[in-house]
């Protein structure tokens, strides 16, 4: 406790002496989201923090996160330095959408617009018409569909799925998927539900289709904030990233979580549902990256222009 007292304290004086600001996701450690908004930062969605990136003043952003989030925050503030903890931390959802691959699957559907996740790569994004987070998919695609656009959709599968079952969009999907919520089990999760009858099922639409199917609210991370905070409802199940337990039991004090099961779950590992990228996030990395300014997030500059044209439209539908 004293070490991580005094490495706070560190970066609480870091940031004043940097003019630096911190913006941390929903996932990372606590530590991290209690110093963010403690400093006049931001803990947020993955839309949110692209939008407070974008509009703060400060010239260095310290994004605690995945790369995506700090390529986001650099493309639409190329002037700025955007600092991680570690250039390491990705997404299996980036991963798994090279721009190669990615190019062709396009290029076989050139009738389509294009629409992807916020978790991809710059490159990825460049090759987009719109980005989309899971807080405004569901309108983005619904927009789109009624201007008569048939969709093609990456890469998430299950948040792919959960849209089109709710939109009845005309969609093809590239076959990814978040290793996180992809483990959430809809037999098990049945089981806790029947031990907790009153509970409230909160879903994240990274998840299975069948997992989504046993929900009472679908979300993203700020809307099962929402969801949770405005519900009558005192117990809730929470499938999505164990990270998130810590906003939602300390904005709600009188209520109950419990984590919803994954296949990984057993008698040594009882909270599996945790991003092994958001974890390479850390107090000590924090300081480190504002002492020395190592760890800078690059975009290619040939990219950015382009890169930027679907996340301005994402934040201007979302304005
Ligand atoms: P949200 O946009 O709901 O925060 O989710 C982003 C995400 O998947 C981060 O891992
Ligand atoms: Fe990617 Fe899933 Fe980790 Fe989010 S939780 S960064 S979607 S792997």
């Amino acid at each position: 406790p004293a070490e991580r007292a005094a490495l706070k304290d560190k970066i609480r004086r870091l940031l004043q002496e940097r003019n630096a600001v911190m913006v941390s996701h929903y996932y990372v450690h606590p530590d991290l989201q209690d110093l963010a908004e403690e400093t006049g930062g931001i803990v947020s969605d993955s839309l949110e923090m692209a939008r407070f990136g974008r509009d703060h003043p400060a010239q260095t952003l310290v994004v605690s996160g995945v790369r995506f989030m700090g390529e986001t925050a650099k493309i639409l503030s190329p002037e700025k330095t955007v600092l991680m903890p570690d250039l390491d931390a990705t997404c299996s959802l980036d991963l798994g959408c090279p721009i190669d691959a990615f190019n062709a699957f396009c290029d076989a559907h050139p009738e389509r617009t294009v629409v992807v996740y916020a978790n991809t790569s710059a490159a990825v994004k460049a090759r987009a018409d719109w980005l989309v987070t899971s807080s405004c998919a569901l309108d983005i695609v619904r927009a789109l569909k009624d201007q008569g656009h048939k969709i093609l959709w990456a890469p998430d599968r299950h948040l792919g799925d959960y849209i089109r079952a709710e939109t009845g969009a005309d969609m093809v999907f590239w076959n990814g998927a978040c290793i996180v919520h992809d483990e959430f089990k809809a037999f098990e999760l049945t089981a806790l539900k029947k031990e907790h009858p009153g509970a409230m099922v909160l879903v994240h639409p990274e998840s299975p289709a069948e997992v989504i199917a046993l929900a009472d609210f679908v979300g993203s991370t700020s809307g099962i904030l929402r969801a949770a905070r405005e519900s009558e409802a005192r117990e809730f199940i929470v499938a999505t990233d164990n990270g998130m337990l810590h906003k939602l039991r300390t904005l709600n004090p009188g209520k109950v979580f419990y984590e919803a099961p994954t296949a990984g779950r057993s008698a040594t590992c009882k909270s599996c549902a945790h991003c092994p990228w958001m974890a390479m996030n850390s107090l000590a990395g924090v300081a480190q990256v504002l002492e020395t300014g190592a760890n800078a997030v690059h975009v290619d500059p040939a990219l950015i222009p382009r890169a930027r044209v679907p996340i301005d439209r994402m934040l201007a539908f979302t304005a």
